[in-house]
């Protein structure tokens, strides 16, 4: 299995086959092997730095009805909340102070913002901080939408694919929402000149291995700036409220193995994974992530973004989670640094 990980390390891809092999032989011996080798490529291209990204979630209206998320809109015991523009300002502000480089506008689709409000927000924080990155993330939009965002100020794009499957994305969503259009999103802000972010849930209903390889070879032929990936986590109030958890285990096997695909891409160690595990983000990291996403949004509205049930730091004020984070990512050897950490192509 090893000579699978070093022909996967040498031609940054494998075959469908191989792939499925790999994943489905794997054992604590070789993801300790993948682990090692991804940790080595993430410092060739980023040291020991971790990159902090200041997340806003500034809506949890949306039209859509994931049949997965929390702020679905058939959930009615969703409290539902906007931040107005001077709360997000605010939210900048804190960011700012505490070192943040980077902020991360996401919600639901919320049609309460139009075109003109969001560029308004984005060219207020753009004038506002001419040296952070603005990362949007409120889903699909046209491509004279996007344009305008990005035209307004805005550099980055996060949009999970969720599943390169289209059967397995008709099983995850309700009529409406397809695969298509999705991945017309994201090849629109590519063109666009955003640097985009795509991803997946790992061990959602009904997925399978063979799901999990086509996440891997369109990430691989779309090749994003960053890789977005977490568990699947049940939500009390959904259709998916019985079904169980993704594994940690397996979405760290595939952090590493996006790494040794992908070696300067951004991976974030997401908060899903350090919802089903009080390490998961440490583990992340040594398994090849090198950026973390705190909340920066009002702790009075944090607990009402619940995607799924049980999620982190929902109580903790942002300055809370700065230093918490210092703490845990110094303990595994590496530091929080104070920079847009922006995608670099490979020389
Ligand atoms: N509305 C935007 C969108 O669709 O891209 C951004 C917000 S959306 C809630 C952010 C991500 O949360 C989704 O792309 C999905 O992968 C993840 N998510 C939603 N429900 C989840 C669940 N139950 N468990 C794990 N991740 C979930
Ligand atoms: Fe929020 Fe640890 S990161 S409390």
């Amino acid at each position: 299995m090893k000579t699978l990980v070093d022909k996967l390390i040498e031609n940054r891809t494998l075959t469908r086959d191989e792939f499925i092999t790999l994943i489905n032989s794997r054992n604590e011996e070789i993801s300790e092997y993948i682990f090692e080798n991804a940790r080595r490529t993430s410092e060739k291209h980023f040291g020991k730095n971790v990159y902090i990204r200041g997340l806003i979630e500034f809506t949890n209206y949306c039209r859509n009805d994931c049949y997965y998320c929390g702020i679905r809109k058939s959930n009615a015991n969703c409290e539902r909340y906007r931040l107005s523009k001077e709360e997000i300002l605010q939210c900048c502000k804190n960011g700012y102070d505490l070192g943040f480089r980077t902020f991360v506008l996401q919600g639901g689709e919320d049609g309460f913002f139009s075109d003109d409000d969001m560029c308004d927000i984005i060219s207020q924080i753009r004038q506002a901080y001419p040296d952070c990155a603005i990362t949007l993330s409120f889903g699909e939009r046209s491509y004279d939408s996007y344009k305008r965002f990005f035209e307004s100020g805005a550099n980055r794009y996060l949009l999970r694919h969720e599943t390169a499957d289209a059967e397995h994305y008709k099983k995850l969503h309700p009529k409406g929402l397809d695969l298509e259009n999705r991945k017309k999103c994201l090849y629109h802000l590519k063109e666009i000149g955003y640097q985009v972010g795509t991803g997946f849930m790992v061990g959602s209903p009904y997925q399978t291995v063979e799901n999990l390889v086509d996440d891997l070879l369109f990430i691989k032929e779309f090749s994003p700036h960053m890789v977005g990936i977490g568990p699947f986590i049940p939500h009390g109030d959904t259709i998916f409220a019985d079904e169980k958890p993704g594994s940690l285990e397996l979405t760290l096997f595939l952090t590493g193995i996006i790494r040794l695909m992908l070696p300067n891409v951004l991976l974030p160690a997401t908060t899903a994974v350090g919802t089903v595990d009080p390490l998961g983000r440490e583990k992340s990291i040594l398994a090849g992530a090198n950026v973390l996403m705190p909340n920066l949004s009002p702790a009075g509205v944090r607990s009402k973004y619940l995607l799924y049930d049980g999620k982190i730091c929902t109580g903790e004020e942002a300055a809370e989670c700065r230093v918490c984070l210092q703490k845990r990512v110094e303990s595994i050897g590496y530091k929080i640094v104070v920079d847009r950490g922006d995608y670099v192509p490979e020389v």
